[in-house]
């Protein structure tokens, strides 16, 4: 049966005896509202792992809108069923008051990486989101904490905090699940009207056709074409559409600025704010 964990102490608790009897613990932070993709992530961390733990806490701190706060979908009771179904061990549900009994004050800095792209549009943002993953690993204490490369800014984030302060915790990074016809996987996505729904795969299709025309034309040809496909899709809003290094993360304007280069985009509609990203090039291997 999965243990219903609110309180840090009772997080700790089950944390100390799972270390006591030497499990590995396998750790997947999330906002709830729970898809396939975030069941991705728990079934290779029951792969690779004694136990499951998720967390499911919607952090004030890291929203930048309080409109999207408030309008963060919220599912705890199917959350917990999807979490027993999939074999989860322990969910830690904490409540802000248990996260932050004290306003936090803890301040990041990544460099470049918390100021470009998701850093520039949701100011404060990867402060919040580095303020939760750590206090989250400090409580839980994983062996391994799974991420989706969805969110890719946020995954170079985390690696950076990891690396940075020598949390031992290893960091294992899981690829984009989508939808049957493209669209990334979102809690946001169930805020889509049917006919924005209808639209949304819109954003994938147009990735993956950048990527085809990526092959023989130049950066600036294929940022011009997306922006341009993307603003003729009816209530499609494109906030940003940046072609960068998958390692800096720092925009590029040759190709052979970058090993890999990926492209990453995001799109307002109805709304919501939906969020992509597709590795666009990268370099042929040396023999
Ligand atoms: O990706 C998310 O759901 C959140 O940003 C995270 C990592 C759980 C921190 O609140």
């Amino acid at each position: 049966m999965i243990k219903i964990l609110t309180t840090r102490a009772e997080a700790a608790e089950f944390a100390a005896s799972a270390r006591f009897s030497g499990k590995k613990m396998g750790f997947v932070p999330t906002m709830g509202a729970l898809h396939q993709g975030h069941l991705s992530l728990v079934s290779r961390a029951l792969e690779e792992n004694d136990l499951c733990v998720v967390s499911i806490f919607v952090n004030p701190i890291q929203f930048n809108n309080p409109i999207d706060l408030e309008k963060y979908p919220r599912t705890p009771e199917r959350d917990i069923q999807m979490l027993i179904n999939a074999g989860c061990h322990a969910v830690f549900m904490p409540t802000v008051q248990e996260m932050y009994p004290e306003p936090a004050t803890e301040t990041y800095d990544f460099g470049h990486l918390d100021k470009v792209m998701e850093g520039a549009f949701r100011p404060g943002h990867f402060n919040g989101v580095a303020v939760v993953v750590r206090r989250l690993f400090e409580i839980v204490q994983p062996h391994r904490a799974y991420f989706g490369e969805k969110d890719y800014q946020q995954l170079a984030i985390i690696r950076e905090l990891v690396s940075k302060y020598q949390l031992p915790v290893e960091v294992i990074p899981c690829p984009i699940v989508r939808e049957a016809d493209g669209l990334a996987m979102s809690s946001r996505n169930m805020r889509l009207s049917a006919s924005d729904r209808s639209k949304a795969p819109e954003i994938y299709r147009i990735l993956k056709a950048a990527r085809e025309i990526a092959k023989d034309h130049d950066v600036a040809t294929v940022k011009e074409w997306v922006l341009k496909s993307l603003k003729s899709i009816d209530g499609f809003e494109p906030e940003y559409f940046e072609i960068a290094s998958a390692e800096s993360l720092l925009p590029i304007d040759h190709w052979d600025e970058a090993e890999v280069v990926m492209g990453f985009v995001v799109v307002w509609l109805g709304g919501v704010r939906l969020i992509d990203n597709i590795e666009l090039r990268r370099k042929p291997s040396k023999p």
